[in-house]
């Protein structure tokens, strides 16, 4: 993949770089994306089934073991060169605001800073009644993931209420203040990336339209074509984790 000399020049003089990340970038972790392939997410289940408030409400543990599943895939998977790249570029930019549609904490645990989680975590559900968040131990080891095992929820120590995952489910809001930081961040930027995602997912994918809007460049890194190319000012086909680092080289 060859990276436009000029590309790279915008970056160095840029005042405000934007990321918006998606499942594709985990997906060198071993995490499944969600759309496109036999093994994907959306692919294998329902999301009516498993990722609505109306799913919790009829069958808890059938949606919390599932998200336990997905959980215990998180921990065991380890961050790649495209989650420590973009770390890297925290640090060689003036300013990188990261904005993910992951649930996962591979950015986190990559060493990067401010990670705006548009669709919440795995590892912070709060009580479904008084919202109260629940601590996993800290102590915890990844059991073997199993699909489809249901599992009771936990109880909210404050109302006893079932504990809910942490994450937005189909039908829900975004919350409110990371929405707007995101929103922001895209208006404001000089580029904006999105990285690894399909861009089909509203509103994470309006922010690219935002920031076109207001003028930035715009970047995409896909190993796929996406229907996002009549935005674009470059679009860098191939793997997240090659590319990413390549970036970071050429700075
Ligand atoms: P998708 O599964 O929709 O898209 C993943 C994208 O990553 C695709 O465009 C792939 O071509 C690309 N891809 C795969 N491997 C890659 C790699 N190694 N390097 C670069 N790109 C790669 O995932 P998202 O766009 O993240 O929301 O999905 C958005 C939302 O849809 C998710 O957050 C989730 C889902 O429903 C909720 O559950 C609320
Ligand atoms: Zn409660």
């Amino acid at each position: 993949m060859r990276i436009a000399e000029q590309l790279i020049e915008s970056l160095r003089t840029a005042d405000r770089v934007t990321m918006l990340t998606g499942a594709g970038l985990s997906a060198e972790s071993g995490l499944a994306t969600f759309r496109g392939k036999a093994t994907s997410i959306w692919e294998n289940f329902n999301p009516m089934d498993v990722a609505t408030p109306h799913a919790f409400e009829q069958d808890p543990e059938l949606v919390w073991g599932w998200y336990e599943w997905r959980r215990m895939q998180a921990m065991r998977a380890q961050p790649n060169d495209g989650h420590r790249a973009i770390t890297a570029l925290q640090g060689k930019l003036r300013q990188l605001s990261l904005v993910t549609q992951n649930v996962d904490d591979l950015h986190e645990r990559a060493g990067s800073h401010f990670v705006r989680h548009l669709h919440g975590t795995l590892q912070h559900p709060r009580c479904a009644a008084c919202g109260q968040p629940h601590e996993f131990p800290s102590s915890e080891i990844p059991n073997e993931p199993a699909a489809g095992r249901r599992i009771e929820p936990p109880r909210c120590t404050r109302c006893g209420s079932r504990v809910r995952p942490g994450v937005v489910w189909f039908g829900e809001s975004i919350p409110r203040r990371e929405w707007e930081a995101a929103e922001q961040s895209a208006r404001l930027c000089d580029v904006f990336f999105c990285v690894g995602t399909s861009g089909l997912v509203e509103p994470a994918a309006s922010l690219v339209h935002f920031a076109r809007e207001e003028g930035a460049l715009t970047v995409q890194i896909n190993t796929e074509s996406t229907g996002l190319e009549d935005r674009l000012s470059y679009d860098l086909r191939g793997s997240a984790g090659i590319i990413l680092p390549e970036l970071v080289c050429r700075l």
